[in-house]
């Protein structure tokens, strides 16, 4: 852990001699003007000290209290660097946190705050909600739902933080604030099956109140600090809950767009963690410096370094001793459902034989002969089409030196081991005549019979129809089968969470 806290501290105005010089001298030394010629945003003087300490300055106004009068010292000793064009500004998240003086006039600090406020544009609160009106209100802010029975307000309050609806309703706020998605995002937008256990640990840190530095170190180091715990690890989920381009990451062969794509969870992981935790922003940085921001683009690659260890993918999460219980009492269940499996199988392949018609029969057939030597296609694909006519499969992009199409069926025929004369590109496509079809026809295709990307294999395509001769338009809208999907889903306990 120690390297992310210095890697923070770094960022952070840890020196209160800049906040006591920006707010109590810049006004006449660098600000508005520059008195004696002192422009402390440029540089220090070595009479500072002597001018504080005597009470001279700042001139005019209350004397600095001794722990401002040895900030300022440490700052002089320390070579009283110049202050930067940021400082100047103030930002009060910079300022170190004080505690204010209380205002008079009522028994709550909070209220008393809000009605020196209200008072001051001559307003007071509004009458009291009656005793139904409060209970009402505060069920729905502490649980999401309206009171089941009547209970004294003190009672209520403590009823309604212990129920385990306070967590569920108050953790979808910060699910919000940390961009939690359950998909992928980006073309494909995969559905996130395993994000739930990232949830659960912000439901659950809420109802057992959590220690918020605790909260914060788990979520962005849990599985640092406590990499055999997965009930901490899991808190890690927050680091890749946003999008992700699985695409660019795992498809794309360009190593420049490649490159940006991993530039770009970086940037996701920083700007969250930035905006979560320090509630500003810092992703500006990523392509320039600004003459305000108190981030460079130093600092904004110093964080993206901090988190250059993360991927995004699922981890298993479970104790070597938990797991091997699990496979003991899952092994019988395994054998019962492969036979249930098979048993589905058996229902459905006649089903879909006669669905994907001919060659589609003869594909499971082949299969049925020999599964391991014609597995099912990770490319085999089926599309419904949304208009009918004259149809044309349109090749623009592939493996190796011209496409080739293993086998495909659609409107009542097929066509097997099909393979193009010239290269196809995006600017000159290779066009492969499809005959004709109705609108939402079945059109199932596999662009190559084994697991292993042959060459050949088709990867940018589009299906045409010509429709009454009205020209070509792209009819056809991918639907991956549920079939398929049942095979390919992994069943192991993972979880979401950096890789
Ligand atoms: C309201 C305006 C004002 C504020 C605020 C102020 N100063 Fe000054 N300061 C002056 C003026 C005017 C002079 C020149 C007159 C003097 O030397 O007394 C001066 C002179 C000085 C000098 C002497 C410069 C030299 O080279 O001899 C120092 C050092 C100094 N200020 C430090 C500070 C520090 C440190 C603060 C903040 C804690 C501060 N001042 C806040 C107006 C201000
Ligand atoms: C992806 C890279 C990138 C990011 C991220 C980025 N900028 Fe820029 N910014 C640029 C580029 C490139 C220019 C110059 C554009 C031009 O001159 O045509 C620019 C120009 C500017 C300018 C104009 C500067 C001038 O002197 O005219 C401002 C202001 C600015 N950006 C602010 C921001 C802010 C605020 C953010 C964050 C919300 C941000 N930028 C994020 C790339 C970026």
């Amino acid at each position: 852990m120690r390297w992310l806290i210095l890697a923070f501290s770094s960022l952070t105005w840890a020196a209160d001699p800049v906040v006591v010089v920006e707010q109590r001298c810049l006004k006449c030394h660098g600000g508005e003007k520059v008195s004696a010629g002192l422009d402390l945003t440029k540089a220090g003087s070595a009479r500072i000290v002597e001018r504080v300490e005597s009470g001279e300055m700042p001139l005019g106004g209350p004397r600095l209290g001794p722990e401002e009068v040895a900030a300022v010292k440490a700052w002089v000793a320390a070579g009283s660097k110049p202050l930067t064009a940021s400082a100047k500004k103030g930002f009060w998240a910079f300022r170190p946190v004080v505690k204010p003086a209380v205002p008079q006039g009522a028994a709550h600090p909070i209220d008393a705050f809000l009605l020196e406020k209200l008072q001051a544009k001559g307003l007071g609160f509004a009458p009291k909600a009656d005793d139904r009106t409060l209970l009402r209100r505060l069920a729905f802010d502490l649980t999401g739902m309206p009171p089941e029975k009547p209970l004294p307000y003190s009672d209520a309050v403590e009823a309604f933080l212990a129920s385990p609806r306070y967590g569920e309703r108050w953790g979808r706020h910060w699910l919000d604030v940390v961009r939690f998605g359950e998909t992928d995002g980006g073309e494909h937008n995969f559905e996130r099956a395993l994000a739930w256990p990232y949830r659960d640990y912000v439901i659950e840190a809420l109802n057992a109140d959590k220690p918020y530095p605790e909260f914060l170190r788990e979520q962005i180091a849990g599985d640092l600090i406590a990499p055999a715990d997965p009930k901490i690890v899991r808190a890690t989920g927050f680091l890749v809950a946003g999008p992700w381009d699985s695409v660019s990451a795992e498809l794309n062969k360009d190593v420049a767009m490649k490159a940006t794509a991993r530039m770009d969870e970086l940037d996701d992981m920083v700007t969250t963690t930035m905006h979560t935790f320090q509630a500003m922003t810092a992703n500006c940085a990523r392509c320039h410096d600004h003459k305000f921001d108190p981030i460079p683009t130093k600092d904004y690659y110093k964080l993206t370094g901090v988190f250059q260890s993360v991927g995004f993918g699922t981890r298993e999460v479970v104790s070597a001793e938990a797991k091997a219980a699990f496979e003991k009492a899952a092994s019988p269940l395994r054998a019962a459902l492969k036979a249930v499996e098979q048993r589905i199988a058996d229902a459905e392949d006649p089903v879909r034989a006669s669905y994907l018609r001919t060659a589609m029969r003869a594909f499971v057939a082949e299969r049925a002969k020999d599964p391991r030597r014609i597995p099912l296609n990770p490319v085999f694909n089926t599309n419904r089409l949304r208009g009918g006519g004259e149809l044309r499969l349109v090749i623009t992009g592939h493996d190796g030196p011209v496409a080739k199409l293993a086998w495909l069926t659609v409107g009542g025929r097929e066509i097997r081991g099909w393979e193009a004369a010239q290269k196809a590109t995006p600017d000159a496509p290779v066009f492969l005549p499809l005959g004709t079809a109705a609108q939402g026809s079945e059109m199932a295709w596999a662009t190559d019979e084994t697991l292993a990307r042959k060459p050949g294999l088709i990867n940018v395509y589009r299906v045409e129809a010509n429709q009454g001769g009205n020209g070509w338009r792209w009819p056809v809208r991918s639907t991956t089968s549920a079939w398929w999907r049942r095979r390919f889903r992994p069943r192991q306990t993972r979880i979401w969470c950096p890789s």
